[in-house]
């Protein structure tokens, strides 16, 4: 019943930053040269939250999977797809959702997290204590083995087990269990030191032009505790050097250390570096995903036949389960 499939989704929330870049698409990018994967759009799971105002998801998943193929997720090696083109997700999600004791779900540490902190909304509904549910659905439904999740992600890979565990012990043995994967990914600090995060505006974006990425570099925040330049600095309190780290060769970046520290080096001089070594970076990135943006019908194209691979996994599933469910 194994195998080594792995399901992937990301909600869509337009445009990807380098936060992204270092965590998901790079993990991604690794597996995709040695697994089956299933990478998707989750724009059911955008409605949890999004319901009352719909306008920016189509755009928004536009966006992102632009990204995904500027960045060499490709879909003729991978099955690149569209959650809600999928109907099986939530077929399947209806019949999950007939198994699963609400008090799994309720204890859900994520569930009660955002309750609290998305005071903005009213997130009191039924598809969004089902948050986990559906995402168990959009991964057994393809039997996957692994499952690449950030740490935040862990609790709903649980509840997944936990379902996939009682459908094969009340019916018949349908699902494997998926297992979390989560791989290193470095910490990516953003313009004002927080976690890099859409949310917060202090993201450096993939898709942005180089011009943008300079200005943003030389706000970023330094070594607090460096007033003048005459005054030593020291690199580990300094935010901009978290993305040296990323972008800077080794080499370079021995000698900043040092610079920096005796005060021979400037923090504006220093972030001169660290735009020039980001921008050439990316720029290979921005050129593709221009070029691939130019095409109009592209993502469309490329969603609509991932759509129609895994619509026909998806089937077979379906099958399994309705032949075990006897309904
Ligand atoms: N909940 C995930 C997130 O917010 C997105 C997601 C939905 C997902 N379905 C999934 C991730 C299935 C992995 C597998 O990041």
């Amino acid at each position: 019943m194994s195998n080594n499939r792995i399901v992937s989704g990301m909600r869509p929330t337009g445009k990807l930053h380098l936060g992204h870049y270092h965590g998901v698409l790079s993990n991604w990018l690794e597996l995709q040269k040695n697994f089956q994967c299933f990478f998707f759009a989750a724009d059911w799971h955008s409605l949890t939250t999004e319901y009352a105002n719909t306008d920016g998801i189509k755009e928004s998943i536009r966006e992102m999977v632009l990204d995904w193929l500027a960045f060499g997720i490709d879909p003729e090696q991978s099955v690149i797809f569209e959650q809600s083109q999928v109907p099986q997700h939530a077929e399947l999600n209806l019949i999950l959702g007939m198994i699963t004791p609400v008090s799994w779900l309720e204890r859900n540490p994520t569930y009660k997290e955002m309750q609290e902190n998305l005071t903005t909304k009213d997130l009191s509904t039924f598809g969004f204590l089902g948050y986990p549910v559906l995402m168990a659905s959009d991964i057994i439904l393809y039997k996957a083995a692994r499952v690449p999740v950030g740490q935040d992600q862990v609790p709903h890979l649980e509840i997944t087990r936990e379902i996939a565990r009682r459908f094969n012990h009340l019916y018949q043995p349908v699902f494997p269990e998926p297992a979390a994967l989560l791989t290193e990914t470095p910490k990516v600090l953003g313009l004002d030191g927080r976690k890099m995060s859409k949310s917060y505006n202090n993201a450096i974006f993939l898709s942005e032009d180089a011009d943008t990425t300079r200005k943003k570099v030389l706000s970023m925040v330094t070594d607090t505790q460096r007033i003048y330049k005459k005054d030593p600095g020291e690199p580990d309190r300094c935010v901009a050097f978290n993305l040296h780290s990323l972008y800077v060769p080794q080499e370079k970046r021995d000698e900043i250390v040092v610079a920096c520290r005796s005060a021979q080096l400037g923090c504006v001089d220093c972030k001169k570096i660290l735009a020039d070594c980001m921008v050439e970076t990316l720029a290979p990135f921005r050129a593709k995903r221009e070029e691939l943006a130019a095409d109009e019908g592209l993502v469309d194209n490329v969603l609509a036949e991932g759509s129609k691979k895994a619509e026909v996994v998806a089937r077979e599933t379906m099958n399994e389960v309705r032949a075990a469910l006897k309904v």
